[in-house]
């Protein structure tokens, strides 16, 4: 038996159905992804425009061992060997958090291995050490998904501070409902993403949002598509309204970047999540750099940002160092129980 230590992981917090490998020397500030197998449920949602949870649950118990027999078929793994079977156990859809958290009780109750219970968005916020290039700490971090929308202060592998969030939509739902809107399926933020490339983004003027400090609002620009949309409902304004959005949620989310890195003092940008994959975003944040707010910026490939087990087992693997183990009784949560802090100063 090597002394290495490996570790399953399981995402199934909302309709991406995943399982990784993981492993890593003693010593190890992170561990390496040895497979990662990945299942979306677009097809299942695509015709209701949005996640049915009951639909995810069930289409995560018919996915969930074929990926994990995929990723210990690749891997040659004994489960008797590993150290750490993991999950996300909060925040997402209660019914599809409950698969992959029985699954990883299951095998630890099975075998020798402990369970340990993962927090999604710290797991998102520590996506970006899949890479080979990382972040020293202290970093800023924009975690911008279909579920959230939130500025944190990184210290540490263990230590996210948050300092600002949404007050309604999260920038993806955004994306989702305004390519609902203009007649591009679900889930529509690639799409919206490609249809904007071939529009003017200021032929419809979008009015900016405000709102206080660091949090932020997507749900008004999303009543002005629909104004818009009813006005000019023509094939040729489409592009140039998916563009007119689609720059007006950057504008809002790049000037809360700013303003949190300048008051913070940090230079490095760490950006995660569904949205991440958005090239349109990437380009505005590279604005920052040439404009002297920021000296790095790290991106996650694809891949990564979207939910993936992946995340989860790095996440995992720091508690793991730390014995921070979880117990059989330890439930799920729809909502972000308080892992998560404030930072009060
Ligand atoms: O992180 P994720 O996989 O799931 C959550 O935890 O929410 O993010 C999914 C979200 C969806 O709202 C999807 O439309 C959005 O990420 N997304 C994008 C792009 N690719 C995915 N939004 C804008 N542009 C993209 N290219
Ligand atoms: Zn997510």
């Amino acid at each position: 038996m090597s002394d290495r230590i490996k570790i399953l992981a399981f995402e199934t917090s909302c309709d991406d159905t995943s399982v990784a490998a993981l492993e890593a020397n003693p010593g190890d500030r992170i561990p390496r992804l040895l497979s990662l197998a990945v299942q979306s449920q677009d097809e299942v949602h695509l015709k209701y425009g949005g996640v049915v949870p009951e639909l995810a649950s069930r289409a995560h118990l018919r996915s969930l061992l074929p990926l994990m027999r995929k990723v210990i078929t690749e891997t040659g793994w004994d489960l008797a060997e590993v150290q750490a079977f993991a999950a996300t156990s909060q925040p997402g859809l209660v019914g599809s958090l409950l698969v992959g958290q029985t699954a990883a009780k299951s095998l630890s109750f099975l075998y020798p291995g402990r369970f340990i219970s993962c927090h999604h968005l710290e797991s998102h916020l520590l996506s970006v050490f899949l890479e080979e290039d990382q972040p020293d700490f202290p970093f800023l971090a924009a975690l911008v998904s279909g579920g959230h929308t939130s500025l944190y202060r990184v210290d540490g592998f263990d230590q996210f501070h948050l300092l600002g969030g949404t007050r309604d939509d999260a920038m993806g739902e955004a994306f989702d409902k305004a390519a609902k809107c203009l007649g591009l399926g679900f889930p529509g933020g690639a799409k919206l993403e490609e249809l904007a490339r071939a529009g003017d983004p200021t032929r419809f003027k979008f009015s900016a949002v405000k709102v206080d400090g660091l949090e932020f609002s997507f749900s008004g620009l999303k009543s002005q598509l629909a104004r818009f949309a009813a006005k000019h409902s023509d094939p040729e304004s489409r592009p140039h309204l998916a563009a007119g959005f689609q720059k007006a949620l950057m504008d809002h989310l790049i000037e809360k970047i700013k303003r949190a890195a300048e008051e913070s003092a940090l230079t490095r940008l760490v950006v995660v999540g569904g949205v991440a994959r958005n090239l349109e975003l990437k380009s505005r944040c590279q604005n920052l750099l040439e404009s002297g707010v920021l000296e790095r910026i790290f991106v996650p490939r694809m891949e990564f940002c979207t939910d993936n087990a992946a995340m989860v087992g790095v996440r995992a693997y720091v508690k793991f160092l730390q014995s921070e183990f979880s117990d059989f009784e330890e439930g799920v949560s729809s909502t972000s129980r308080p892992a998560i802090r404030r930072k009060t100063q």
